[in-house]
């Protein structure tokens, strides 16, 4: 029997990249949003940076407008973050750390220090009907103090694995993590540094029910398209769910 089916989310931050190297209209993130929907993603994600080095308000905003599937916002939990997506009411929202130096989120949330401003983040998206995400490492006690802040879901950071993925601690935390989170009662999500080379064991997690993948979908598309290379990871999303008959 194979395992239930996980959703994939696209994010398209680096289309904006590309845009943003020129400051010109093309390409544009949405059409790219639209192609990975036809393609088959469940979803779109999108991270509003404080720097606002690829994706900008405007996207933002014509994504909750054009996004027919779902649209994840994803943004660090400060007071203008949350406004916008009040205002926008995305299916979800999920909050991340942010620093101006880093090329890439790097780690996951510091729920000990964030636990005031996150709690009464997520307090204030469940009032406008926004699910709210904590993007965490794989750790136990970060999964038990992101449902002590009343998160409805956890995105588990997969750098570590992405980085070592022949190291078995990497993908044993992950599993670790996701049980336990599932076992709490929050959706499980997963996502950082994934690939068509990687994704297989991450995807083969029963508890993991969503994947949000972008660089290495974005950059394959320079070759191959989006479509296709959405599709790509899909099959191979697919063929690790399939294949694990336990
Ligand atoms: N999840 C989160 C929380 C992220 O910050 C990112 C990167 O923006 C991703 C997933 C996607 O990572 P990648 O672009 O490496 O696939």
């Amino acid at each position: 029997m194979s395992l239930r089916y996980q959703r994939l989310y696209v994010n398209i931050d680096h289309v904006a990249t590309v845009r943003q190297a020129r400051r010109s209209p093309e390409p544009d993130p949405v059409a790219a949003a639209r192609l990975c929907e036809q393609a088959g993603a469940d979803g779109i994600t999108a991270h509003l940076r404080e720097d606002r080095r690829h994706i900008q308000d405007e996207d933002i905003r014509r994504l909750a407008a054009a996004v027919t599937t779902a649209l994840n916002f994803e943004c660090a939990a400060t007071n203008e973050m949350l406004a916008l997506a009040e205002a926008l009411r995305p299916t979800a929202v999920t909050l991340v750390p942010e620093r101006r130096e880093e090329v890439t989120t790097e780690g996951g949330l510091d729920l000990e220090r964030a636990a005031p401003q996150l709690r009464d983040a997520i307090a204030r998206l469940q009032r406008a009907g926004v699910r709210t995400s904590l993007f965490i490492d794989a750790d136990a006690d970060a999964v038990r103090q992101a449902q002590a802040l009343g998160a409805d879901a956890i995105e588990l950071h997969t750098g570590p694995y992405a980085h070592a993925p022949a190291d078995p601690r990497t993908l044993r935390a992950l599993a670790d993590a996701a049980a336990l989170g599932a076992s709490l009662g929050m959706a499980v999500h997963a996502g950082h540094g994934l690939s068509v080379q990687n994704v297989g064991p991450v995807a083969a997690i029963a508890e993991i029910e969503e994947l949000n993948i972008g660089h290495a979908i974005v950059g394959r598309a320079i070759f191959v398209g989006m479509v296709e290379a959405v599709r790509e990871i899909r099959r191979a999303m697919d063929d690790a769910r399939e294949a694990d008959r336990f």
